[in-house]
């Protein structure tokens, strides 16, 4: 694991783009991608740079089943939103969170066996997870449906008009298959992940933090600010 910490999360979005830019000069043309809050420094960067992705892939870690991507919440409009619009990929897929469960996981495990990822951008969870992969979720784990936990449903609703709006389920790419990726950056800013990634990189390889895996993974870089990183020994 290369490990990179800078003072704060806008440092850390530029320290993100030199490494898209790296993986671009390098021949790299299938781009796995995440959301959340954490990764938009480095797409802000992206969109402010002349990086041209229109010959690359895109294929994003995870989306709410029952949401349609012209919803608000869903994560292809998130993606619309921060990146496509400003840099269109050549193709880029996201799950459809209005197919069928068994069809949509067959679907983009064809499509990432036909496009494996080069480089997948990946944000920590402050239990651990990656993608909506939650502690306990097996490594060998390919692409599933999962069910969220209360608590995420809880602390989801503030995006909703009513509670019962709130998506249960999402689907995900599994470990297994981030871990297929031929190089991976996580990025984690903030005091409230410092806990998961001490055991993250200090701790012991374990299915109750599913980022440790990524200590097995040849190819890793980690981006922290000073406040995530403040517990690492
Ligand atoms: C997003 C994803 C999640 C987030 C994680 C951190 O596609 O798969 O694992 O990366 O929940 O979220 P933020 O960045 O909002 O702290």
């Amino acid at each position: 694991m290369k490990i990179n910490i800078v003072k704060d999360s806008k440092a850390a979005g530029q320290a993100g783009y030199k490494l898209f830019k790296e993986q671009l000069d390098n021949g790299s043309h299938v781009f796995g991608l995440a959301t959340g809050s954490t990764p938009i420094t480095t797409y802000d960067a992206i969109t402010a740079s002349d990086l041209d992705f229109s010959d690359c892939i895109s294929i994003n870690l995870d989306e709410y089943a029952g949401l349609p991507g012209t919803h608000e919440q869903s994560y292809r409009y998130f993606m619309n939103q921060h990146l496509f619009s400003k840099k269109p990929f050549k193709e880029s897929f996201v799950p459809d969170g209005m197919n069928e469960a068994d069809a949509e996981i067959k679907r983009y495990e064809k499509i990432i066996e036909e496009h494996p990822v080069d480089f997948q951008i990946l944000g920590l969870g402050r239990n651990g997870h990656i993608g909506f992969n939650e502690p306990g979720t097996a490594f060998d784990s390919r692409t599933h449906k999962v069910a969220l936990t209360e608590s995420t449903i809880a602390s989801n609703a503030r995006f909703f008009d009513n509670e019962a709006d709130v998506p249960k389920f999402a689907y995900s790419m599994g470990i297994g298959t981030i871990m297929d990726a031929k190089a991976i950056l996580l990025e984690a800013y903030g005091e409230n992940k410092a806990d998961a990634v001490q055991k993250m990189i200090e701790g012991p390889v374990t299915e109750d933090l599913p980022a440790s895996i990524l200590q097995r993974h040849p190819n890793v870089t980690i981006i922290l600010d000073e406040a995530a990183a403040s517990k690492l020994k």
